[in-house]
């Protein structure tokens, strides 16, 4: 680690309520948002960790809003876990150690913030679903994340990045580029964009369903990527989810959609050999199973009925994000080769078109679940 970072981490140190001393730190791999260190301290003779994460401010201008949205949500479901006398309660949900003068983040001399929570031990994330049973772990931990908060009274959360899963909004900035076509390259993604615009017909149905009346809001994780799941080391179960900067008011159906896109196929989000771009039904399956043993205690049918079609909408989305930044030039998404966005797009058009090729299926899977 760099002197100059194990100094930041070193005053870091002195502002939380943690008693013990710092003795080393190492740089979390994992996570492209924040910037994450597992932190090892001397406290009363014995090694405990502890994580120190620095909140990306450019994705999320309003930490404070952040940070309240946190501890609510993992004080909630603190409480509720304890009611149900849950053991092993801090490897079960997130919890966020304050500063020492009763501040949920520190922000340092360089209006950096920094957060610190007590660090899951003998737990581990995974960048890819390997196995059906992670599958039906995944599906499972954020079943489980909604279920424990569908009763969280008070305010509303705040929407920490405003309309992050408006679908009609997004389309309609697609549009706005096509037509713009700033950079010069609708001609080389014409095929993508008719595509995505023979496909105007499902972007606001979820959006008038709740609109209607007939699927409720609901708090939800919204980054429901295998990765965001730390599961035992040992058993494999999972413990609790993680990356809970995004918890905000939204339908269940985004979190799904999302898990559906991240976890069913194969493949990298930029896979190029679209040949192995697929959705796998025995993945959907044990994602599926795994989320309805712990949604079911509170999902409406409404909601259950959207279960198969919010992958192929969520997947969709992405994909014409990704298109969009394509053609406005790669302002948002980091590219590493000329083209990036575009196939990543093509990617999850792919997808698309195999979960509309077996929608009726997973679909009628998902009713058969009790
Ligand atoms: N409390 C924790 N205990 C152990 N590991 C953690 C904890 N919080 C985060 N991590 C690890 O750090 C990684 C990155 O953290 P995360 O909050 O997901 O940040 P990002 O937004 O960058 O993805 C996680 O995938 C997980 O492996
Ligand atoms: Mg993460």
């Amino acid at each position: 680690m760099a002197i100059y970072q194990e100094e930041r981490l070193r005053e870091l140190s002195r502002k939380f309520q943690i008693y013990g001393q710092i003795l080393h730190a190492e740089p979390c791999k994992i996570g492209h948002i924040n910037e994450t260190y597992t932190v090892t301290y001397n406290q009363g003779g014995v090694l405990v960790r502890y994580i120190h994460q620095r909140i990306n401010v450019n994705v999320f201008k309003n930490p404070d809003a952040v940070m309240r949205n946190v501890m609510r949500v993992t004080t909630h479901i603190r409480h509720k876990l304890e009611e149900q006398e849950v053991k092993d309660l801090t490897r079960r949900v997130l919890t966020v150690v304050p500063t020492r003068d009763g501040s949920l983040y520190y922000r340092n001399a360089k209006d950096e913030c920094w957060r610190t929570f007590v660090f899951v031990e003998r737990a581990q994330t995974h960048e890819a679903v390997q196995t059906t049973q992670q599958a039906f772990q995944a599906g499972k931990a954020f079943g489980n994340f909604q279920y424990l908060l569908s009763d969280l009274a008070g305010d509303r959360l705040v929407e920490t990045i405003p309309d992050f899963h408006h679908t009609r909004k997004r389309f309609e900035t697609l549009k706005k580029a096509v037509q713009e076509d700033r950079c010069n390259r609708a001609r080389i993604a014409r095929a993508e964009i008719d595509f995505a615009l023979a496909h105007e017909p499902i972007v606001d149905v979820l959006l008038k369903a709740h609109a209607a009346g007939r699927i409720p809001e609901r708090i939800t994780h919204n980054d429901t990527k295998f990765n965001n799941v730390m599961l035992d080391v040992e058993t494999g179960e999972e413990m609790c989810v993680v990356d809970l900067d995004t918890v905000m008011p939204g339908l269940v159906l985004y979190d799904f959609g999302d898990m559906v896109r991240t976890t069913t196929s194969p493949t990298m989000e930029d896979e190029l050999d679209l040949e192995k771009v697929q959705m796998g039904m025995p993945m959907f399956k044990a994602l599926a199973r795994g989320y309805m043993e712990t949604a079911s205690r509170f999902l409406i049918p409404a909601e259950r009925s959207f279960l198969a079609f919010s992958g192929k909408l969520i997947t969709f989305t992405i994909g014409i994000r990704f298109l969009t930044d394509f053609l406005v030039g790669d302002t948002y998404f980091r590219v590493h080769r000329p083209n990036h966005n575009l196939d990543r797009c093509r990617t999850q058009f792919k997808l698309v078109e195999s979960i509309e090729r077996q929608e009726d299926k997973m679909q009628k899977f998902v009713d058969g679940l009790a």
